[in-house]
């Protein structure tokens, strides 16, 4: 009996580094512990002073939580930090500084798990060294909102590769034992009126869309902790909400750590406890310490079961036990320990990877050798790149290269981190450049019309707590680049945003190159892809729409100047079709594509076939290094079902990422996850196989199909 309940235990922690006796260790340490201590454990502080209330004394200075150990039987309190991106920094006076990874979004578009995991391996390194023991990131709250403030945190828009990839990122930070925290559970897919919105979305909907994105991420990554969200779901708080945290991610799931709140998600004691919550985080941002006295007096009153309590201090244990965080040494602050120079390159090889080349045409790119001049324009392309603000915020050694912009307080200042695209491209070119701040639009068009090409930096700063007000260029940058491109026809644009812009000067300029938030090493990963060291390999893990008229919610639901107010939003419009999902059922023509990006070689793709083995549903094909570079390709697998009922024409199903030297071709075997080729059905409480017909479709992006296959399915 004892071998098989070890047995079930190791199955439902579904990773290798879960301890197998996580559970009996948590369950027998709950067995000694006081009604006190155990309250303890699921009551958490805010890391920093807030409103006049000061943090326990022993939280580290400016980081985003603490919760007290119980010395008595050996159990260490809990440092936690914010990010995905690396270890952040609560406002303060001297920030600590670390090492950023490119935003999320870039990594995502890497399209390469084992980055993503070597990436949340080397902040998970930097988080023990800072001293923390929870670190509240991945991030994976699908892009339905092209606009939101937060894209740059996470992984886009399909729930295949977003899942993926944070799954892969959380296996990494937990490397360090360190707990990682999926986040945020769920539907908080927009910033405007983000602690009051409702979301509507059916069961069905809801499942195959941000849900299974969470899912996935939650499978491969094996988080120790999940936060649930702000916003409501279906009229309910997300930290209150029994469907969300008991049925779905607790029961039909078995995820066996605990629930935290986001900072100030909190509302109610009973509703709370009973409805899956286990931690109260961030304490004073909630209206009232839910989870201290009052839970004590549920628990007394038979409100909350005592089973209840027992339950939420074993989940934390459990997560405590199962990442190391019990059986490691508490972490100590010795940043000194930190290899900056190796972090870098971690950094710089996801942000490279990441970085997307959207058009190249008369092959511009990578830039010759005999170019003479060229005039860097805009974006502090001299000096520094930008980062994306909020809680997710790291800042650099020596401070943000550019002060003074954005907003005086939270979520701002705009940090600038200092990496020069213009000397590192310096490094790389004999040619002469020149930097033009592209203030003026006239200096500017003079600046490019003396140069054999112009490099226009082009910047969009988003952040936490705002969206965006449309998807166009801040500060009249659509201007300068039009301006730019009249006057020197070979213009290239680097865009340095949170997520998709739209470009009303796509024609008039030769290349762009989507570089997102490019992180710590972002000048040189820039420069790298422009001057050809680096083949580019990103593709888009979001489509970039045409216009705002093309999305689900042309205008987003809510009122960003109403901090009280009520407000709904209906994600049923389009239900699972997140994405290119709604693009291809509505046959609407994106401006990019999810899943384009160019590289400086070409590729052939062949021999699709797909068969069913052993209940497993496998993709076969070639791919084919058609060039004269060595470069990465990212072969894609659409799946596409005509009697499913789907919500779209075609779901991404697998793809893989592979270098090929020129001529070299390579076997590709891609297994599909089987709820891929299903359908939920809510009223059963299951996935349903489709059967029928099955069109396998094969391309660089989804929409460049080479190859064609079908399967007939039982
Ligand atoms: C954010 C979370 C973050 C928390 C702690 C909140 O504002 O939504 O993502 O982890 O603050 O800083």
């Amino acid at each position: 009996m004892k071998a098989l309940s070890c047995a079930v235990a190791l199955t439902l922690a579904g990773a290798a580094n879960a301890a197998p006796d996580a559970g009996e260790r948590a369950q027998a340490l709950v067995a000694k512990m006081t009604q006190d201590e155990k309250l303890r454990l699921v009551f958490g502080y805010f890391g920093a002073e807030f409103n006049g209330t000061v943090p326990p004394k022993e939280a580290i200075p400016a980081t985003a939580g603490y919760i007290h150990g119980v010395p008595r039987l050996n159990i260490p309190p809990q440092w936690q930090t914010d990010a995905g991106l690396g270890v952040a920094s609560q406002p303060a006076p001297s920030p600590r500084a670390r090492t950023s990874l490119p935003s999320g979004l870039a990594t995502a578009s890497t399209w390469n798990p084992r980055l993503a995991y070597e990436a949340g391996a080397m902040i998970g390194r930097e988080a023990r060294l800072s001293g923390h023991n929870v670190m509240l990131g991945g991030s994976v709250n699908l892009m339905r909102e092209p606009r939101n403030g937060r894209n740059f945190e996470y992984a886009g828009e399909d729930p295949l590769l977003a899942g993926v990839m944070t799954g892969e990122q959380v296996r990494g930070i937990q490397s360090n034992q360190v707990i990682g925290t999926v986040k945020h559970f769920a539907f908080n897919d927009q910033e405007t009126n983000r602690t009051t919105i409702d979301v509507k979305i059916g069961e069905a909907a809801g499942r195959m869309s941000d849900l299974l994105a969470l899912q996935i991420a939650i499978e491969r990554g094996n988080p120790g902790s999940v936060m649930c969200s702000y916003n409501l779901v279906n009229g309910v708080y997300a930290c209150e909400n029994d469907w969300l945290l008991n049925k779905v991610l607790k029961q039909d799931w078995g995820f066996r750590g605990y629930v935290m709140s986001d900072w100030g998600a909190v509302h109610s004691t009973i509703p709370a406890a009973n409805g899956g919550l286990d931690q109260q985080s961030g304490w004073p941002f909630d209206k009232s310490p839910y989870f201290g006295p009052a839970l004590k007096e549920a628990v007394n009153n038979g409100h909350v079961p005592a089973a209840r309590l027992d339950d939420m201090a074993q989940r934390i244990l459990w997560a405590m036990f199962a990442h190391g965080v019990m059986d490691a040494p508490p972490p100590v602050v010795e940043p000194e320990k930190i290899d900056f120079a190796a972090h870098a390159q971690v950094s710089r090889q996801a942000a490279e990877e990441g970085i997307v080349l959207l058009k190249n045409a008369g092959d511009l790119l990578p830039l010759a050798a005999g170019v003479r001049s060229i005039a860097i324009i805009g974006g502090h392309a001299d000096v520094a790149v930008i980062s994306g603000g909020g809680a997710a915020q790291v800042h650099p050694q020596g401070g943000s290269a550019v002060k003074g912009e954005g907003p005086k307080s939270f979520p701002g200042p705009i940090v600038w981190l200092p990496s020069s695209p213009k000397d590192a491209l310096a490094a790389r070119t004999k040619a002469r450049i020149t930097y033009h701040d592209g203030k003026s639009a006239e200096g500017a068009k003079r600046a490019a019309a003396g140069a054999d090409i112009a490099i226009v930096f082009a910047t969009q700063w988003t952040a936490e707590s705002i969206d965006t007000p449309s998807l166009s260029l801040p500060e009249r940058q659509d201007a300068l680049i039009a301006a730019v491109a009249g006057a020197n026809r070979r213009t290239i644009v680097v865009l340095e945003t949170g997520g998709p812009v739209t470009m009303p000067w796509l024609d008039k300029v030769s290349a762009v190159l989507a570089a997102w938030y490019p992180g710590t090493a972002g000048g040189e990963a820039i420069a790298r892809v422009l001057s050809g060291e680096v083949n580019p390999s990103g593709r888009l893990a979001a489509t970039f729409p045409a216009s705002e008229a093309q999305l689900p919610r042309p205008k987003i639901d809510g009122d960003p100047s109403s901090k009280e107010g009520r407000f709904r939003t209906d994600y049923d419009i389009e239900g699972a079709a997140v994405g290119y999902k709604w693009y291809e059922r509505t046959k609407k023509k994106p401006l990019f594509a999810f899943g384009h990006g160019l590289s400086y070689t070409t590729f052939a793709y062949g021999d699709l076939q797909a068969r069913e083995e052993g209940g497993k549903v496998i993709v076969e094909f070639t791919v084919t290094n058609t060039g004269r570079r060595a470069g990465h390709a990212v072969p894609q697998v659409y799946a596409g079902s005509h009697t499913g009922k789907w919500e779209a024409p075609r779901r991404l199903a697998g793809w893989d990422k592979v270098l090929l030297q020129p001529g070299e071709r390579k076997a590709v075997s891609v297994t599909v996850d089987p709820r891929i080729l299903s359908v939920y059905d809510a009223a059963a409480g299951r996935w349903m196989r489709s059967s029928g017909d099955i069109e396998f479709t094969l391309g660089g992006a989804s929409d460049a199909t080479a190859a064609r296959a079908v399967l007939g399915m039982k």
